[in-house]
Formats: C-alpha cells, structure tokens, sequence
C-alpha cells in the first residue's frame, strides 16, 4: 500500500460509510440490527473500535471488545466485526487493522485473542492464519428451538 493509511478509533460519524463498506461487502443492505449492533460497540467501555482511513476515506473497519469471565476464559480479546472495503481488499488493509487492534488489545493487558470463522469459508480462515491465528481450543456448538 503506497499512500500512507491512517488507523484511527471509530467516531459515530463514521458509522454512515462503516454501514456503507459492510453493505459492499456482503452486497445487500445491512439489517436495522447491525446499525444498532455499531452503535453498541461504541458505547462500549471495554470495545476495541478503529477504523482505517487513507486519504481521509474510511475504507475499513474492526470492531471488537475485551469480554471477562466468558468461557471460563479470565479476560480476552474478541474479534466482532472486520472488513475492509473490496476495492482495496489484499492491499495490506486487514492486517494493519489487525496489527492495530492486537497493540490495543496488548496494552490493556490482553494476550488470548478469539474468533469465530464458518469452518467451510477457506478465504477468512486463509487470512486469520496468515495474521497469526490458529484452531483454539474451543468448538461452537448449536442447537436450534422450534
Ligand atoms: C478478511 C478481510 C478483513 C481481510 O482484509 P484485507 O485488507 O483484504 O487483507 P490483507 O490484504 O491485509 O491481507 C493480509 C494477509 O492475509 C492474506 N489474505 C487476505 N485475504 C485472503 C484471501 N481471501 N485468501 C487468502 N489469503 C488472504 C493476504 O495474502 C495477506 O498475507 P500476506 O501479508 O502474507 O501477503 C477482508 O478481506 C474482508 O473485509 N472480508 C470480508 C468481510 C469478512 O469476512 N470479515 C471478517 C469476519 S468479521
């Protein structure tokens, strides 16, 4: 990436374009819950929130937060939402976001950092592994109320 990116914590003046990026990404409109989902993260005091901009564009986003005490887990990081608008997707985008948010997450003392990714989507796993994840030691489970 040749012009310098700036990452920066998200303001709510942001979240118009954070809605717009999320909706070219998954290229349909995002639901009424995902607005307010952002709206939480930023109030949240324990919530990892950046965005990364160039050329004053904002063209990515991470959401994420510290939780404590889930999963048995004494504090941890967690990864909620992330992405990069798909103009300038594999430009080095996610990782900056990423490394941005891990320098966060180390200051406050954080050091086991979680997500969740489909198992069947290759293309995310490929990119977490390259950032420096890998199988944690926990499974999803499910069920589903009738
Ligand atoms: C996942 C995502 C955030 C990555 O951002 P990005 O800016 O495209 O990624 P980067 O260019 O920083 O790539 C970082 C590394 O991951 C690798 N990578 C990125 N996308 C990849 C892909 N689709 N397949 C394989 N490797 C990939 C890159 O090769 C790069 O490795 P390198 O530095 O060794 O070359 C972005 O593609 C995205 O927004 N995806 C859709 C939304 C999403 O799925 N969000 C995550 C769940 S919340």
């Amino acid at each position: 990436m040749t012009t310098e990116l700036h990452i920066r914590p998200v303001r709510t003046s942001d979240v118009t374009t954070v809605v717009q990026i999320q909706e070219a990404i998954i290229q349909r409109p995002v639901a009424p819950g995902w607005i307010k989902l952002i709206e939480l993260q930023l109030a949240k005091h324990d919530g990892v929130s950046l965005v990364a901009e160039q050329r004053g564009e904002v063209i990515g986003f991470f959401f994420g937060e510290i939780k404590h005490g889930d999963f048995g887990l004494e504090h941890a990081g967690w990864i909620e939402m992330f992405g990069v608008n798909p103009k300038v997707m594999g430009q080095g985008v996610g990782r900056s976001l990423a490394d941005a948010a891990m320098a966060k997450f180390r200051e406050r003392g954080v050091r086991d950092i979680y997500t969740a990714v489909r198992w069947d989507s290759g293309d995310l796993l490929a990119f977490f592994k390259n950032i420096g994840f890998s199988l944690s030691n926990y499974i999803n489970l499910k069920t589903r109320l009738e």
